[in-house]
């Protein structure tokens, strides 16, 4: 079984090609194609330039990922696609293609949310039966942040979810007033690894209605008021110490999050992913804390975590298994929620 699985919902093209034989999963390529140069001027994504840009992209990314694979269109047995949450433009790009391939070469077409494309990225590692059920899955990326207890196969609960900026949106923020190149996540996250977090305390915050709700644009604002402090004293705040700080504190305030939710469900592990799963801080506080709890923590590694074709074709490939085909009427949905999500508690 062989299955391809295409992302282009944000600024990375993205295309992967995934074998199953007799339950082994082995990834046979993964091309990511980076749009960090062309918006790079613009300090985030302009979404018309992006989907344009996937346009020229697909056709040289695919290319790539059948000849890295040695594996031909006919071969395939599905094609995947993110269909939503994202930028409109961007997953059309993907998604007509994705029918496209569907219909010439009589393969099933199948529909991937991005967000829980993200939390399947672990799979890419770690055999789906190694994670015991339920978990928590904690996905932190630029567009979304949510902390959900997984009952099963597509059996979601969310417990929270950020309220405004999400945990990449803000590590890019700070990066921003700090004046470090975007995308800024991994530039703030370089900086941090040689500064002081202790020297600073910035606020974590927490809802009023003690749901396990997120929150970071607090924080941005405490982190431009401190800025502007120091500078009109005439003190060029230290970076590496103030993103070391910044960082700390959007860390505590996803393990705080995890911490809580271990105690109140009966999660027997816990699963990270999206681009912040990247940062070796996280990953770090993460492990202690499963470690602590004695709670098995799973993360894919440092590649899969930002946006990547790989966990769309794992995706695809258990939704695949499971004859979750999508016509060729399929449309992109925008809505930022898992599917089959469950209320919240
Ligand atoms: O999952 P992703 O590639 O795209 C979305 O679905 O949004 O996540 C990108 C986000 C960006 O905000 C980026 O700054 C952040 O992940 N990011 C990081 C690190 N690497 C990427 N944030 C903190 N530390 C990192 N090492
Ligand atoms: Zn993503």
């Amino acid at each position: 079984m062989k299955i391809l699985g295409i992302e282009t919902s944000c600024d990375e093209t993205a295309a992967a090609i995934l074998s199953n034989e007799g339950g082994r999963v082995s990834l046979l390529s993964n091309i990511v194609s980076s749009q960090i140069a062309l918006h790079k001027d613009y300090g985030g994504v302009v979404p018309e330039l992006a989907s344009r840009r996937h346009l020229e992209n697909l056709p040289v990314v695919l290319d790539e990922a059948y000849r890295q694979a040695g594996v031909a269109p006919k071969d395939l047995s599905a094609v995947a696609v993110t269909y939503g949450p994202g930028l409109v433009g961007c997953l059309y790009v993907g998604l007509q293609a994705a029918k496209v391939i569907s219909w010439i070469h009589a393969i099933p077409l199948v529909g991937v949310n991005h967000l829980e494309a993200h939390l399947f990225s672990v799979f890419l590692e770690t055999p789906a039966a190694e994670v015991p059920l339920p978990y928590l899955g904690l996905v932190a990326s630029g567009g979304h942040t949510f902390l959900a207890l997984v009952q099963g196969e597509g059996v979601y609960r969310v417990l929270g979810r950020t309220r405004d900026d999400a945990a990449g949106e803000a590590f890019d923020k700070a990066a921003k007033a700090l004046g470090l190149q975007y995308p800024g996540g991994p530039a703030l996250a370089a900086e941090a690894d040689h500064g002081n977090a202790k020297l600073f305390t910035f606020p974590v915050a927490r809802m009023k209605d003690r749901s396990a709700d997120f929150s970071f644009s607090g924080l941005k604002t405490a982190l431009a008021n401190h800025l502007a402090a120091e500078r009109a004293k005439g003190i060029e705040p230290n970076l590496a110490d103030v993103a070391a700080s910044f960082q700390e504190a959007v860390v505590a305030s996803l393990i705080g999050h995890v911490t809580e939710a271990l105690e109140t469900t009966r999660a027997k592990a816990v699963v990270l992913g999206g681009g912040v799963a990247a940062n070796r801080r996280l990953r770090q506080r993460l492990t202690e804390t499963g470690n602590e709890l004695g709670v098995k923590v799973f993360m894919p590694s440092k590649e899969h975590c930002t946006d990547n074709g790989a966990m769309i074709a794992m995706a695809g490939l258990i939704k695949h298994q499971r004859g979750d085909h999508a016509g060729l009427d399929l449309d992109v949905d925008t809505s930022p929620v898992l599917p089959l999500e469950r209320s919240r508690t």
